[in-house]
């Protein structure tokens, strides 16, 4: 039996991004639906707690906000896109305003700012530390209003994609997807676009602020129908999180002054050099590397973190500013922020690469885009700003929507798919890469060798319920939970803030060996209402492809630029090495490529410049 849901634009995902693409589409007249395997409001957007940033006030502006996002990047980004990024932030957030959302205000009744790392301006937004949370309610709320659909606790399995062998000529006719409640598996039919918003990859590793729902499904469904990723090595290691869960604690304690001491009471940012000008509020980094130096160096408490202190900040301005992060201190690690230092210590944050796409959030299938974070547009290049991820899900996420219902937005600058100027990449790993075995057949494995959107969907349908019964069929076998804490312990040992060749490579060691065992999966729950353990499964397959990328473009990239730090390369190669990172899917093999950076904006070219805090 075939249900065929059928809309003009399907986005796949409700996190902020989704939620304003959808909000956008919707206002451009399309029928829009969103497919998402979280119900919107528990999206990890609401975990969010620094900021928005904005050049809102007298004295900033969009060129100041770019110039800081181009170095914060270590100019790894697209101009066109981090400038679309600052120049359309400001009439979001007051779109946002507009829509309800309770910002944080000064006295005289202005939205608050705030610093941020990396910030030439105090130009972070906010509402009190749980931001995310806030712009979630308020973009759900639009969605509620506007009567879009939502299929929440449905998660999409593939993409359904035509077969043509270059992936420029593909065309993305909707998605597959299965329903957590009754286990049914449905085809989802979009006549101008699908949007993948389907937010971050934090679980290919143990120590992270994501949710455990962030692996990087969107990533590892694009990829495997041809779209390439881009920059994936471009990890952001967040400089503070609490040492047993990964809780993030806010840039923003440091925004309003806290400050990090060693074992020895020292406030290293400055006293040991790190970053003489801006302290605690260099890019994150710098501030990362900082405090493991300090750990390795033997200054670190426990040998594992340092500590953030904001007691001189006094009570009345904590519970005014930062009132949720004393509740997480003393939820997670039971520390009172009032009183005591709270221990902290770099962990997985953000995936600066993803998804290929150009400033309109259009992959190099016809018909897919991909916005917020598992997107690459590419603003953040190798480090991203605290503050610039949720301005980000809005912008890109409303100019997507737009695009999608076939608005015209002009001509993209940043190019997507191959182009004349790609270049091809090498690397020498010290196994076989990829799933080989997965080429039989189809060259994409959401792809379909139909040339009607109704067979390719119908195609896609048909194979993901085949898959879906293998997986509930095998009865023994290795359960996900070991290949996936296989993942994470080697990514987390070997693929972390300071990179060597020789643990990269074992990292790569570990993929292969926990794909082969992915070979061998199996279901341990054969129900067929909320089965989590089979969406659980197929989640781990795609972190295997994630972990791969992350790792293969590391190992290639021999260089030190921004978040990529390389024990043999301490340098940054301009001459070799700004150029983008690209994978793609090669009849199951990841092929490593290179585009160039467009450092060309309106406000002129970004020239490299030193990177000092
Ligand atoms: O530290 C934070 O509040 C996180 C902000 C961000 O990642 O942008």
């Amino acid at each position: 039996l075939v249900t065929m849901y059928e809309y003009d634009v399907i986005v796949v995902g409700a996190g902020g991004a989704g939620l304003r693409a959808a909000i956008a589409a919707q206002e451009a007249g399309a029928d829009v639906a969103m497919v998402t395997k979280l119900h919107p409001v528990r999206s990890h957007t609401g975990a969010a707690e620094g900021g928005i940033n904005a050049a809102l006030r007298e004295g900033d502006d969009w060129e100041l906000h770019a110039y800081d996002t181009m170095k914060g990047a270590d100019y790894l980004a697209d101009a066109p896109a981090a400038e679309a990024l600052t120049q359309e932030s400001p009439e979001e957030v007051i779109q946002l305003e507009h829509w309800g959302m309770a910002f944080s205000r000064d006295d005289d009744g202005r939205v608050s700012q705030r610093p941020f790392g990396g910030l030439s301006f105090p130009r972070t937004t906010y509402a009190g530390a749980e931001t995310g949370h806030h712009l979630l309610h308020t973009l759900y709320e639009q969605v509620v209003k506007r009567g879009i659909d939502v299929f929440d606790e449905w998660y999409v399995l593939n993409l359904a994609v035509s077969d043509e062998s270059r992936p420029e000529d593909r065309t993305c006719h909707g998605a597959v997807a299965y329903e957590t409640a009754t286990g049914n598996v449905e085809a989802f039919t979009a006549r101008d676009g699908v949007i993948l918003a389907t937010g971050g990859l934090g679980q290919v590793y143990d120590h992270t602020t994501n949710a455990v729902a962030n692996t990087g499904d969107g990533v590892a469904m694009a990829y495997r129908a041809g779209v390439p990723a881009e920059d994936m090595e471009m990890i952001q290691f967040h400089p503070t999180t609490l040492p047993s869960t990964g809780v993030l604690i806010s840039e923003g304690v440091r925004g309003e002054g806290g400050i990090l001491y060693n074992d020895e009471g020292e406030r290293f940012m400055f006293e040991h050099g790190y970053a003489k000008n801006d302290g605690e509020l260099a890019s994150r980094d710098v501030v990362s590397r900082a405090e493991l130096t300090e750990v390795n160096e033997g200054r670190g408490i426990e040998d594992e973190y340092v500590h953030l202190d904001m007691r001189h900040l006094g009570e009345e301005r904590i519970l005014d500013r930062l009132e949720n992060i004393l509740h997480l201190a003393e939820d997670f690690e039971g520390v009172d922020g009032l009183e005591e230092p709270m221990p902290v210590k770099p962990g997985q944050h953000y995936a600066m690469g993803g998804i290929e796409t150009d400033e309109f959030g259009q992959t190099c299938v016809e018909g897919l885009y991909a916005v917020g974070e598992c997107a690459c547009a590419s603003v953040h290049g190798s480090n991203r700003l605290g503050g610039n991820a949720l301005p980000e899900l809005i912008v890109f996420g409303k100019r997507a929507g737009r695009h999608a219902a076939d608005e015209d937005l002009g001509a993209p600058r940043v190019p997507v798919g191959r182009t004349g100027e790609s270049e091809p990449g090498s690397v020498e790993p010290p196994v076989e890469l990829g799933e080989p075995w997965a080429a039989e057949g189809a060259v994409a494995d959401g792809g379909a060798a139909a040339d009607t959107a109704e067979a390719v969907v119908e195609r896609t349908l048909e194979r993901e319920r085949e898959r879906v019964e293998r997986l509930l069929e095998r009865d023994e076998g290795t359960q996900h939970a070991d290949i996936r804490a296989a993942v994470q312990r080697t990514m987390t040992e070997n693929v972390n803030v300071f990179r060597e060749e020789s643990a990269l490579k074992e990292a790569l060691v570990d993929i292969h060996a926990a794909r082969q065992r992915y070979r061998d999966v199996y279901v341990a729950d054969p129900s067929s209402t909320y089965n989590t353990d089979l969406i659980q499964t197929i989640e781990t397959r795609n972190l295997l492809d994630i972990a791969e990328m992350i790792t293969v473009g590391a190992l290639a990239r021999e260089e030190f630029r921004g978040a990529h730090w390389r024990k043999q390369y301490q340098e940054r190669r301009d001459d070799e090495w700004l150029k983008h990172t690209m994978v793609s899917w090669s009849d199951g093999s990841p092929e490593l490529w290179y585009k160039p950076v467009v450092l060309e904006g309106e406000a002129g070219a970004y020239e490299p410049k030193e990177r000092s805090y």
